[in-house]
Order: C-alpha cells, then sequence, then structure tokens
C-alpha cells in the first residue's frame, strides 16, 4: 500500500471522529480552568465563607444540595444554610472556630442538619478548613448530604431491633418449654415412686402367703403344687426386686434420695454381703471369697453400701460359669476406701463398658439370651457411689473376667486411724 494512502486513510478517520464526540478545546485548558473542573465535578457541596458569614463561592453541588441557583446564594450569610432553630447560635461557632482555624470535622459527634430552600431538613457531614486570603480568613465548607447513609444505617438498626425483640421472645419460649418439661420430669418420678410404692403392698402378700404354702404350714402338698408355688415365689421375689431398683433409681433421679452416714466397720458389712451372696455361689460351684483382710472404719450410708456391695457381687456370681472363682479385695488410697469385686467370670467386651452403667443396659440383650435381671444394677451403684463422693471403675477383657472397683470416703476419726494402724500391724 502506498503511503499516500495510508496517510489519507488517517486523515478520514480523525475528521470523522468529531461527529460522534465532541470537539476537543483548539487550546489546552489552563491549570485553573481544570481546577474549576475539579471542584463542579466533586458530589460533595463546597462554599467558601468570608470572615461576615457570607457565602463567597459554591460550586454546581451546592446549587442541587440546597435548591439554591448560584446567583441567589452569593453574598447571603451561611446561616441562610443551617436549620431556622439553630441559626440564632451559629455566628457563635464561626467565631470559635476563628480562634482555632484547623482543618477538622464539624461538631464532631453531633448529628447535623442543613435546610433546603423549600424548608426540608436534612442530615450532613460537615468538614471544615481555614483558607487565608488577603490577611482575612475564610473558611471552606465541605458539606456532604448523608440521607442515603442515614437511611440505611436506621434499617439496619431497625431489622436489629427486631432481631433482638424476636429472639428475646423465643428465649422466653424455650425458658417456658424447659419448665415445662422439668415439671413433666418431675411428675414423672414421682409418679413411679408413688407407683413402686404401691405395688410393693400386694407383692410382699402374695410372697408371704406363698411362703407358707410352700413351707406346708397349711397342709402338705403334691408335687406339682410344690412346683407352682415355688414359679409364683421365684417371679414374685424377681418382680420385687425391679420394682426396688425402679423406686431407687426414681428416688435418686428426683434428688430424693437421702444418704443416712454413719460410722460402720466395713469389713462387718461385707461379711453380711458375702453370706447373703454364699448359696447363689454354691448353687453354681463358684468359689466365693473374702481377701479384703483389714478392718476400716467407713462414714457412709451403710444400707447403701450394702446394696452397692451387693449388685457387684450378685453380678460376678451371675456372670461366672461353674467353677470360676469371686473374689474381693480393698485397699486404702488417699481417705478413701477401695474396694475392688473381682470375677474369673465372662467379661465384658471394651465397646459395652460405658454402656453398663447405664440404664436397664444389658450386654446382648437383644438376642434373648437374657440372664434374669433389670439392667439397673450398675446405674444404681454408680450413681450411689457417687451420692458418697466415690468413684466407680471397670477392668475387664471378654472371657478372663472382671473388676468393679469403687471408692468410698473413709472415717476422718481419729479413733478410725488408731484402728486401721492396729489392725494393718
Ligand atoms: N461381673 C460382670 N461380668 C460380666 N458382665 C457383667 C458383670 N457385671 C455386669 N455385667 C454386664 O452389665 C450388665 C448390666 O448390669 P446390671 O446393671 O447389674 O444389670 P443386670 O444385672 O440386671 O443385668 C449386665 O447385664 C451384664 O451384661
Ligand atoms: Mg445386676
Amino acid at each position: 500500500m502506498p503511503a499516500s494512502t495510508a496517510a489519507k486513510d488517517k486523515r478520514t478517520t480523525v475528521t470523522e471522529r468529531p461527529k460522534k464526540t465532541k470537539q476537543p478545546p483548539a487550546h489546552p485548558e489552563s491549570l485553573e480552568q481544570r481546577y474549576l473542573k475539579l471542584l463542579e465535578a466533586v458530589p460533595d457541596a463546597i462554599l467558601e465563607v468570608n470572615p461576615h458569614g457570607q457565602i463567597m463561592l459554591l460550586n454546581q453541588a451546592a446549587e442541587r444540595m440546597f435548591g439554591y441557583s448560584r446567583e441567589e446564594l452569593l453574598g447571603l450569610t451561611v446561616e441562610t444554610l443551617v436549620p431556622a432553630a439553630l441559626r440564632g447560635r451559629h455566628h457563635e461557632h464561626r467565631a470559635s472556630y476563628a480562634d482555632h482555624p484547623q482543618t477538622r470535622p464539624m461538631g464532631s459527634g453531633l448529628e447535623l442538619e442543613a435546610q433546603k430552600k423549600d424548608g426540608t431538613l436534612f442530615p450532613v457531614e460537615i468538614s471544615l478548613s481555614p483558607n487565608w486570603r488577603d490577611g482575612e480568613l475564610n473558611i471552606i465548607a465541605s458539606v456532604r448530604d448523608i440521607t442515603e447513609r442515614k437511611r440505611a444505617e436506621d434499617r439496619i438498626r431497625a431489622i436489629r431491633e427486631q432481631f433482638t425483640v424476636e429472639l428475646s421472645a423465643k428465649n422466653d419460649q424455650l425458658e417456658a418449654r424447659n419448665r415445662e418439661v422439668e415439671r413433666a420430669n418431675r411428675l414423672k418420678s414421682e409418679f413411679v415412686a408413688s407407683m413402686s410404692h404401691e405395688l410393693r403392698t400386694p407383692l410382699h402378700t402374695i410372697i408371704g402367703f406363698s411362703e407358707l404354702l410352700a413351707e406346708e404350714v397349711e397342709g402338705t402338698l403334691n408335687a406339682k403344687q410344690k412346683r407352682f408355688v415355688g414359679h409364683v415365689l421365684q417371679d414374685a421375689h424377681h418382680l420385687l426386686e425391679l420394682i426396688n431398683e425402679v423406686l431407687d433409681l426414681s428416688k435418686i433421679e428426683s434428688g430424693k434420695l437421702e444418704l443416712q452416714p454413719e460410722l460402720f466397720e466395713f469389713s462387718d458389712c461385707l461379711e453380711e454381703v458375702l453370706t447373703g451372696a454364699r448359696q447363689a455361689a454354691q448353687s453354681k460351684n463358684v468359689r466365693l471369697e473374702n481377701r479384703s483382710n483389714f478392718a476400716a472404719q467407713l462414714y457412709a450410708d451403710r444400707t447403701r453400701v450394702r446394696e452397692i456391695l451387693n449388685n457387684l457381687l450378685s453380678n460376678a456370681v451371675k456372670f461366672t460359669d461353674s467353677g470360676g472363682n469371686v473374689w474381693v479385695e480393698s485397699s486404702v488410697n488417699s481417705g478413701f476406701l477401695e474396694i475392688t469385686v473381682a470375677d474369673s467370670g465372662i467379661g465384658i467386651a471394651p465397646e459395652e463398658q460405658a454402656a453398663i452403667f447405664e440404664k436397664f443396659y444389658q450386654v446382648g440383650g437383644d438376642n434373648r439370651r437374657i440372664r434374669e435381671g433389670t439392667g439397673l444394677g450398675l446405674a444404681i451403684t454408680r450413681q450411689l457411689v457417687e451420692l458418697h463422693g466415690g468413684q466407680i471403675f471397670l477392668e475387664s477383657s471378654p472371657n478372663r473376667g472382671s473388676r468393679f472397683t469403687v471408692t468410698l470416703p473413709l472415717a476422718k476419726t481419729p479413733a478410725f486411724r488408731s484402728t486401721v494402724d492396729r489392725k494393718q500391724s
């Protein structure tokens, strides 16, 4: 392509452009003109005020914002733009600014308002800066209309307030519901407690008269009759045990079980429980041994300690097959007596060891190999131990037996110490 053609093409393009956009100025703008444009382009109203408060200079934004024309505003005092109610004292503010002229926001921390020509007020943010001219202090005020921002803030505040109101209403509902649940739970525990009580009375009658029949006081029974009475007695005892356990647990859970602590010799209490357990052990051919051979005085609820030992021993015997061993050990550890009921029985898998302390839980309970029992014994035992300030631990593995250890508080009297020392030595 020849050079002349290219130059011609270029010229064509340049001459076409002015049809679409404005003609660029023939002479470059002066710096003053550019400043002027800058002033007119800003969205904030900018006003220059002389020492008498008269408006000397303003930009387009000021005209738009206040609704005056430039000609109307020039020469008026700046108080014209101040809300009528505050106008009277505004000159004082101007005077105090003149004492400390520096660039700063006006009335910082205050909610400022300005007034339009038609009298409407609108929220503004104003910053002031000094402008010395011919030895006189003029003030340049830059005014920003914050109506939109305020509106958004008000909306957010309203939403927040509504949210707070709703939240506190929800909280009230929740509290009311909680109180209801607590009340229902208490009523349930009271109901269970009184029901269990009512059930025990007729059951004692059934057991008492069945025992009389079984003892053949009123005449001999034939073999079948004896077997029948035997069944009645066995199930009645089982039912009584269940009711007693439910009653115990409901008492504990409703906080109604009060311990009756007393001083007593632990070995005596243990011997009583062992005597009771011996028959069951013998009939299963399980050896029952007392390896706890020193004396210690407990300060505890004796009946409840018997219950704890009884639960652990009856479990140990129940879950140990013929030819196995069950034994009791004890030791003293920092103010507590540690009692271990151990057996060489079926043991408990690690994943079951926490669950067995839950109410009604029995290992393998779902495959109908359930042995007699309610699944409440250990739940009660743990609660009773903890009520005494003690703890219960379990070490066990399947087919290698179990060791249940409970800690109970020792009596702290000097008499107790001398007893222990004497009997240990
Ligand atoms: N010494 C033990 N050896 C093996 N398993 C035990 C032993 N003690 C308790 N368990 C398991 O824990 C379960 C819960 O015991 P417990 O609360 O006393 O209820 P229950 O004796 O009425 O079944 C038992 O059913 C049994 O599966
Ligand atoms: Mg049990």
